[in-house]
């Protein structure tokens, strides 16, 4: 930013601040990214880092636990100061692994500023900003009370350098501030997409092909995002280090944003190693049963396929239709249908689709699916005493020369009917609905329409059945009582299709439970995995061609793949998905968080120079306390990348070179292949 030339700050000790809108509040991967990174980015930092966001009542109520700032500490006095002033705000630690500091702040306290503030952005960095637009609004309330907070903590914390780490453009307008307002920290600018990236996407726009022809402010204009636009521009250009988390959303920033980045921070996870290796194939047969349980309800009458021959694929995310690939996966499960039947396979794949829409509730039909087979259970067990005890008295009645106990006998009348009730009471005039809710716009909803058009209807004679769940997955849900990892964790096959997805954690987080997933090479993670592993579809990462193939071919694709994965006999199942699991390593924090540590440490050269010994040579793991482990150093150099949007020529976050090179900070080799005959764990053949 703008420093004191003369000034040294503490850079050893420094500060981190992150600044993000999804701080204990999810709204999609970005959440993901601050939560699973907690507990490597706390280990480095302890109480010197703390995250700010704007406050979500509802959701701080669950996530956070509030406290009180230590007294006279400069937090302390800026909290008070602002609060004297009329803001409001939580402060505390957020109940996840790692425990953070967090400040929320509310701002609804700050909108009486808001007319103020959006007339001064104009003035000062000449961004416009239309009344009528909330989401802008409150990214511009936002961004005045972040460079408030800063402004006046760098004023009380005079020794220690300050780095604010912000991400995404709705936490961006903290950033030209704090460049015009010369406030004394460094920061890093994080995109995790890009605004006219997903606009221009989610239309029928050529995308890939054009991105160094747009005419940038005139397609923003176009799509009433000028003012958006002028936003992440803004905060693009006045961070010390401008990042993304991919080399595809990098490229595309750089035509886009009209900024090279300084480097890639690509995303990672929070792997949890079990004690017992196998633990993870346990849990996913624990959780496929709750999955059963599930489509006997929303299947009653038609339970007409076998549940041992049935996989489970899925597709899940925000509900963005084409950037997401649904489109795409819808079409290749029509023509999946198609060719298990020509093939005569036994096999039946069950389809859902988790992505949030408008709805009203849950749909009747569902809630009494799930009760008619609940009712259906209950029946059976308590005849299934009746029926052991009445066993037991006659079998212990039993002397030479009698029969045995005549089955017929064993069931009451009373029993039969009552049995007969339960199975009358599934009889259905109707197919198996495709979707769980009722939604808001179901004439219009691009997804229903899809599948009617592909006339995927959960017939009897379907071998590709299929659910739409238009909400996020929850255990307190009635009809499908599972959190979304758990639900993962049953499945076999997660399938991602994307168009637009700078990263993409729902296949990571695949990876790291062990579940094969389907991903694309317009995918920030599908680029990545493909150039680390040479044979990526044999550890359970199918990547699917959308770049250099057309639509058709690449549905084709995405096909073949699907089709192949039900050709698997359950061994190969086994085995693929242990191969699959031994990748998590690839994507822990512990080694991905490295990218964050060298960008820290290029904001803190590029803004106190002088608080750096010129000799001393650039080294990222000097001077902190950092427990994240050191990641190996395997030389070698990534395979050649031809691909039109990943040219590699990104300025490196390692000063004096060019070129990012990914295994920099990969060290990694693939596990070797296991024998097959040699399981330490149970087959159910
Ligand atoms: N997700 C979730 N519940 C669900 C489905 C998805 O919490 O029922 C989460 C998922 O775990 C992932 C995030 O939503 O972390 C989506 O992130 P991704 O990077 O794939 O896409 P984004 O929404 O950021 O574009
Ligand atoms: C896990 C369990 C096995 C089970 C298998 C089912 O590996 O440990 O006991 O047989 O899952 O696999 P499938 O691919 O058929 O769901
Ligand atoms: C964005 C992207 C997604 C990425 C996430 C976290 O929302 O759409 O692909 O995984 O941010 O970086």
């Amino acid at each position: 930013m703008s420093h004191d030339g003369n000034r040294k700050r503490d850079v050893k000790q420094h500060l981190l601040f992150e600044i993000s809108t999804e701080v204990a509040n999810r709204v999609g991967g970005i959440y993901s990214v601050i939560k699973s990174k907690a507990p490597v980015t706390t280990a480095e930092y302890g109480e010197r880092y703390c995250l700010l966001g704007p406050l979500n009542r509802t959701s701080a109520a669950v996530e956070v636990e509030a406290l009180e700032p230590r007294e006279d500490s400069p937090l302390k006095k800026t909290l008070d100061s602002m609060a004297e002033r009329g803001i409001q705000y939580v402060y505390g630690r957020w109940l996840i692994e790692g425990a953070p500091r967090v400040i929320l702040f509310d701002t609804g306290t700050a909108y009486k500023h808001l007319d103020e503030w959006r007339s001064d952005l104009w003035n000062i960095a000449g961004i416009p900003a239309p009344p009528a637009d909330s989401e802008t609004n409150e990214a511009i309330v936002f961004g005045y009370l972040i460079a408030w907070f800063l402004g006046e903590f760098t004023h009380h914390e005079q020794n220690k350098a300050v780095i604010a780490h912000f991400h995404e453009w709705l936490a961006g307008v903290g950033l030209p501030l704090c460049r015009k307002r010369r406030i004394d920290v460094t920061t890093i600018f994080t995109t995790h997409a890009t605004l006219l990236g997903r606009y221009l996407c989610a239309g029928s726009v050529d995308f890939y092909n054009n991105l160094q022809y747009f005419d940038v402010d005139a397609e923003a204009g176009k799509r009433g995002i000028y003012h958006r636009y002028c936003i992440e521009r803004a905060a693009t250009h006045s961070a010390d280090v401008f990042t993304t988390v991919s080399h595809i959303t990098a490229y595309e920033s750089e035509h886009l944003l009209k900024r090279k980045p300084d480097g890639v921070l690509p995303n990672g996870l929070n792997v949890v190693k079990f004690s017992a290796m196998h633990e993870f194939q346990n849990l996913h047969a624990q959780s496929k049963e709750k999955i059963n349980e599930f489509i006997r309800g929303h299947f009653y009458g038609h339970n007409d396929f076998d549940l041992e021959n049935t996989l489970y694929f899925f597709t899940a995310g925000r509900y963005e239709y084409r950037n997401k690939g649904v489109d795409m996966f819808i079409e290749s499960l029509a023509r999946l249908n198609h060719r298990l039947k020509t093939s005569g396979s036994k096999m039946t794949v069950v389809a859902f689709i988790i992505m949030p829409a408008q709805t009203h509730s849950l749909t009747v039909e569902a809630l009494k699916g799930q009760a008619v087979v609940k009712a259906l259970d209950d029946t059976v067990k308590v005849i299934e005493r009746n029926i052991g005890k009445r066993l037991f008295e006659k079998a212990l009645k039993w002397h030479d020369g009698n029969e045995l106990p005549d089955e017929k006998d064993l069931m009451s009348a009373q029993e039969r009917i009552m049995l007969k009730r339960r199975v009358f009471a599934m009889k259905r005039n109707s197919l198996p609905p495709i979707v769980t809710h009722n939604m808001a716009d179901d004439n219009t909803d691009p997804i229903l329409n899809q599948i009617r058009r592909v006339q995927l209807f959960n017939h009897p004679s379907d071998r590709v059945k299929i659910i739409f769940h238009p909400e996020f997955l929850n255990s307190a849900n009635p009809v499908l009582p599972l959190d979304y990892d758990d639900f993962v964790r049953g499945t076999h096959l997660g399938v991602f299709s994307s168009y637009y997805e700078p990263w993409g954690y729902t296949p990571a987080e695949c990876t790291v439970m062990g579940v094969p997933s389907i991903t694309t090479n317009l995918s920030g993670f599908g680029c990545y995995m493909e150039e680390l592993i040479e044979n990526a579809s044999d550890y359970g990462i199918y990547i699917v061609d959308r770049r250099m193939k057309g639509v058709d071919d690449s549905v084709n694709q995405l096909t073949d793949y699907m089709f192949d994965f039900t050709r698997k006999s359950r061994r190969q199942r086994i085995n693929q998905r242990n191969r699959t699991e031994r990748l998590s390593d690839l994507l822990d924090w512990k080694r991905m968080g490295m990218e964050y540590i060298k960008a820290r440490q290029l904001a803190m050269r590029r803004a106190y120079p002088q608080s750096f010994d010129n000799n001393e040579p650039f080294n990222f793991f000097d001077g902190t306390e950092r427990k994240v482990s050191r990641p190996l150093s395997a030389p070698g150099s990534p395979r050649d990348r031809t691909g039109m949007m990943t040219p590699g020529d990104f300025a490196s976050l390692q000063e004096g070179r060019e070129g990012l090179n990914t295994e920099d900070y990969v060290g990694w080799r693939l596990p070797d292949e296991e024998d097959p005959d040699e399981y330490p764990f149970p087959l159910t053949l």
